[in-house]
């Protein structure tokens, strides 16, 4: 057992339903450890200063369980080994956030973020700072864990939509396009569109051909059905042919992807005649309130994150591989990404329902 008395703990980059469960599960289970706690804000924006944190007790936290968003408050800038400056330069931070975590009298850090979080974390491990992560995003594609929280939500939310869709889709014989979330890789959108009975399911990993699609939807009308159901995730990309940018990356911040639905609905009523219209889900998938799976699970990660403090078990991330919660190295974790395999139970199986995936 490693001598922490004082985590800190933050959120960083997009949110995801499930990130106040966590901080309720680290501040009792700290707690309840004789460990004291203390809330970043605005994730690593919080280290910059010794009075942008505050203690945080387990009467800090009641009542958070089912509240999306973060009560610490998150921002995808602020990366703090490259700032961006006034002029566009980039500032490095990171030795004055080491400092501060110090003149904080804190043991250990607790960073639960997706990818760009924990690359800031494995490097702040790097320069001697206790890190543990908790890996975070709607999207499910943290490399080095089955799950993270707040997938649930966004595929119960979008499941929710598609099935909206398909009676108004069926009372007016239409196609429907809803575009979902899913920067590098099709999560949401496979399972949503199982779950929601799409006929049509667009993803990262298998790039489409959109004639392929039309022809999905001119063999429904043979057999009498009279709309179709066709779910994209955002880097949904035509063969040949790259992801849709919607806004190009700044200094501090990634691109912003999207357009893809549209583009689709167009080119399908060009090429089947059929009326069709598109639904972009966006942020709804983001907020709200997570369901029962993703609160278990992010109750867990927060618990099992300051076990691994407790243990010293420092660069590591708290990873879901069923049934149980183990440590991965952050080194393992960071830079990659986890795709939907294509040889997956699910693919395969929209495969042998006749789902068309676009190739
Ligand atoms: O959380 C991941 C994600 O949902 C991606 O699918 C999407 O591209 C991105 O967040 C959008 O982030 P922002 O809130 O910065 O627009």
């Amino acid at each position: 057992m490693s001598d922490v008395k004082r985590i800190g703990v933050l959120t960083g980059g997009g949110d995801a339903p499930g990130l106040n469960a966590v901080i309720r599960a680290v501040v009792k289970s700290a707690v309840n450890s004789g460990i004291g706690c203390l809330g970043l804000e605005d994730s690593f924006d919080g280290l910059l200063d010794t009075n942008r944190s505050r203690v945080l007790l387990p009467n800090n936290v009641t009542g958070i369980l089912r509240i999306g968003g973060t009560i610490l408050g998150t921002t995808n800038r602020g990366n703090p080994f490259a700032y961006p400056g006034e002029g566009g330069e980039d500032v490095d931070y990171s030795q004055r956030c080491i400092d501060t975590f110090h003149r904080l009298a804190l043991d250990a850090l607790i960073v639960i973020g997706g990818d760009g979080t924990l690359t800031i974390g494995h490097q702040f491990f790097a320069r001697g700072i206790p890190v543990v992560g908790v890996p975070k995003t709607i999207d499910n594609d943290i490399f080095g864990t089955i799950n993270c929280f707040g997938f649930d939500t966004a595929v119960s939310f979008a499941t929710d939509a598609i099935d909206r869709l398909h009676t108004t889709a069926e009372a007016h014989h239409r196609v429907m396009v809803v575009e979902v979330m899913g920067r590098y890789a099709g999560w949401i959108a496979l399972h949503a569109g199982l779950a929601g009975g799409a006929d049509v399911i667009l993803m990262p990993e298998i790039p489409f051909d959109v004639e392929v699609v039309a022809d999905r939807i001119r063999e429904r009308e043979k057999w009498g059905a009279r709309f179709s159901i066709i779910v994209v995730a955002e880097g949904a990309m035509p063969k040949g042919g790259s992801a849709m940018v919607k806004q190009e990356a700044r200094p501090g911040y990634v691109e912003r992807l999207g357009g893809i639905g549209c583009q689709v609905a167009h080119a399908l009523e060009k090429l089947t005649g059929k009326e069709t219209r598109d639904v972009v889900l966006g942020h709804l998938q983001r907020g709200g309130a997570p369901t029962s799976w993703d609160r278990v699970l992010a109750t867990r990660f927060g618990a099992a994150a300051v076990d691994f403090a407790r243990k010293g078990l420092f660069g590591h991330m708290v990873a879901s591989r069923p049934p149980d919660i183990v440590p991965v190295p952050l080194e393992e974790v960071v830079g990659k990404v986890r795709k939907v395999p294509l040889d997956s139970d699910t693919v395969q199986v929209a495969r042998a329902l006749n789902v068309c995936l676009g190739d």
